[in-house]
C-alpha cells in the first residue's frame, strides 16, 4: 500500500459513520460542509436522475448514495480502503452506487465521461491541482459542472500545505498534502485549465461556537 493509503485509511479508523438519518430523518442527504445538517443540497451539480456523476475522495460514499438514492448511476473514487470497505458495508445493497479504490488522477486516465465531477473535502483538496484538474477536464462532458468544497485558506497559507492526521501519543502523526487557495486564486487555475462560469464562494458556518466557513467552488468544462 502508499504511504497515502495508509494514511486515510488511519484517518478512516477515526472518522464515525454518518448518521443513520439528518435532521428531516432522511435516510441519504448530501453534505457538501463540515457542519451536520448545513448547507446547499445536490442541485448544485446541475445533473438528473441518470446522469453519470464522479465523486473524487468519496470516502465512506455517503453524498455517492444520496445521488444514487436520486436515480443517478454514482462513481465513488477513493486511495483508502478502509473508507471503501466501509461504504461497501453500508450501501451495498443501494443500486446506481460504483466504487473504485484507486487515486484520483489514475482512474480518471482510464475513465468514461461524466456529466458532473465533485469533490467534498476530497481528492480535489489532497492532489496538486495542475495534476489533478486537466484529468478531469479530460473526463468531464462539455458543459458539465465540476464542484468542489474544502475548508478556506489560512490568511498567508497558500499552495501545498502539510495536513496531520494524528496516531498514538508515542507515534508521529502521518502527514498528507493539500492545496489551499483563495476564491480568486481558484477562479484562475481553473480558467487555465479551460473552464469556464467558475463562481467561488465562502459559506459561514452555522451559528454557534465554530466559525469556519465552508469554500464552495464550481466551474463548467
Ligand atoms: C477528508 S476525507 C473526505 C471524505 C468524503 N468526501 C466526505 O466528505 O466524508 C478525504 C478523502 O479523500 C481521499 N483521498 C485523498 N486523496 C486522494 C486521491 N489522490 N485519490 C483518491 N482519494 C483520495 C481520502 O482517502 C479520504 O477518504
Amino acid at each position: 500500500m502508499t504511504d497515502t493509503a495508509i494514511a486515510w485509511d488511519t484517518y478512516s479508523r477515526q472518522r464515525p459513520e454518518r448518521r443513520p438519518v439528518n435532521s428531516r430523518g432522511e435516510t441519504t442527504w448530501f453534505n457538501w460542509t463540515q457542519y451536520e445538517d448545513h448547507g446547499p443540497n445536490a442541485e448544485l451539480l446541475d445533473v438528473a436522475p441518470g446522469a453519470r456523476v464522479l465523486d473524487l475522495g468519496c470516502g465512506k460514499a455517503g453524498n455517492a448514495a444520496h445521488l444514487a438514492a436520486l436515480g443517478m448511476h454514482a462513481v465513488g473514487v477513493d486511495v483508502s480502503p478502509k473508507q471503501l470497505t466501509a461504504a461497501r458495508a453500508r450501501w451495498s445493497e443501494l443500486p446506481g452506487l460504483e466504487l473504485h479504490q484507486a487515486e484520483a488522477v489514475q482512474f480518471l486516465q482510464q475513465a468514461r465521461e461524466f456529466d458532473a465531477v465533485y469533490s467534498v473535502f476530497g481528492a480535489l483538496w489532497f492532489t496538486d491541482p495542475a495534476r489533478l484538474l486537466p484529468a478531469i477536464r479530460a473526463r468531464l462532458r462539455p458543459g458539465g459542472r465540476l464542484v468542489f468544497s474544502q475548508r478556506p485558506p489560512v490568511e498567508g497559507c497558500y499552495g501545498c500545505q502539510a495536513s496531520y492526521i494524528p496516531r498514538g501519543s508515542d507515534e508521529d502523526p502521518l502527514v498528507v498534502k493539500r492545496w489551499d487557495y483563495e476564491r480568486d486564486a481558484w477562479k484562475q487555475l481553473l480558467a487555465e485549465h479551460g473552464f469556464g462560469d467558475v463562481r467561488a464562494e465562502v459559506l459561514a458556518a452555522p451559528p454557534g461556537r465554530r466559525t469556519v466557513g465552508t469554500l464552495i467552488v464550481s466551474a463548467r468544462a
